[in-house]
């Protein structure tokens, strides 16, 4: 039997904070805290989740099944916060932190853009992800944001068929990092 459709939920609750910073870890972990030991890195994401501009999906048991936030001017998936950096990962991330810092980021841009989508493997393949991104290009529709981007890694195919699949088309190409490189992908609203 298939599997019933997700509740999309505007906000993170605080209850389900934990099950998504390690999500969140499971997928993007190289980026978020580079080397750092993954137990640190879940305290991290449990902290600095920024819960307000996370969309969550949720299954009947209000079990959470994926996430994505949207990355407008006042920040993304994750509030910066130095001090918690440096308090949890200690003081070498202070100086991968300024190197970062450095690295080229995307340019800046009039659109939504979606940060950290990821849905629980268990979850996978039954329509999640793609009520999340309708769900944030509504979200970003109704905030007046043109258009709504994706910045995915070449070689991530799952998630490049999906934003076909969605109407999002190529957009160019983004350095995100001084190795990185995403393909960009737009759907306009
Ligand atoms: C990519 C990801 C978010 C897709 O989530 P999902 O809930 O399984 O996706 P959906 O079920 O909504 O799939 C919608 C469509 O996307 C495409 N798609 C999704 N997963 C796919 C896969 N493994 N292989 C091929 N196509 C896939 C299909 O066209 C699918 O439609 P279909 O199932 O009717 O064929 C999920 O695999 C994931 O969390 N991956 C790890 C994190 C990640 O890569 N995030 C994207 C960062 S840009």
């Amino acid at each position: 039997m298939p599997a019933p459709p997700p509740t999309i939920l505007p906000a993170l609750p605080l209850s389900r904070r934990v099950e998504a910073a390690a999500l969140v870890w499971s997928a993007f972990g190289t980026a978020v805290a580079p080397g750092a030991p993954p137990r640190a890195g879940v305290a991290l994401l449990r902290r600095c989740l920024a819960r307000d501009r996370v969309l969550a999906a949720v299954g009947p048991d209000r079990q959470l099944l994926g996430v994505v936030a949207l990355r407008v001017a006042a920040g993304g998936l994750i509030d910066a916060r130095p001090a918690a950096r440096g308090a949890i990962l200690g003081p070498a991330a202070r100086w991968r932190d300024r190197a970062a810092a450095l690295a080229p980021s995307p340019p800046a841009t009039c659109d939504a853009v979606l940060d950290g989508l990821v849905v629980m493997p268990a979850a996978r393949r039954q329509g999640v992800a793609a009520a999340l991104v309708g769900a944030a290009a509504t979200s970003a529709r109704r905030q007046g944001y043109p258009g709504l981007r994706a910045e995915v890694a070449p070689r991530n195919v799952q998630a490049l068929r999906l934003y076909r699949r969605l109407g999002f088309q190529p957009a160019g190409r983004v350095r995100t990092g001084w190795l990185r490189r995403a393909l960009v992908l737009r759907l306009p609203l």
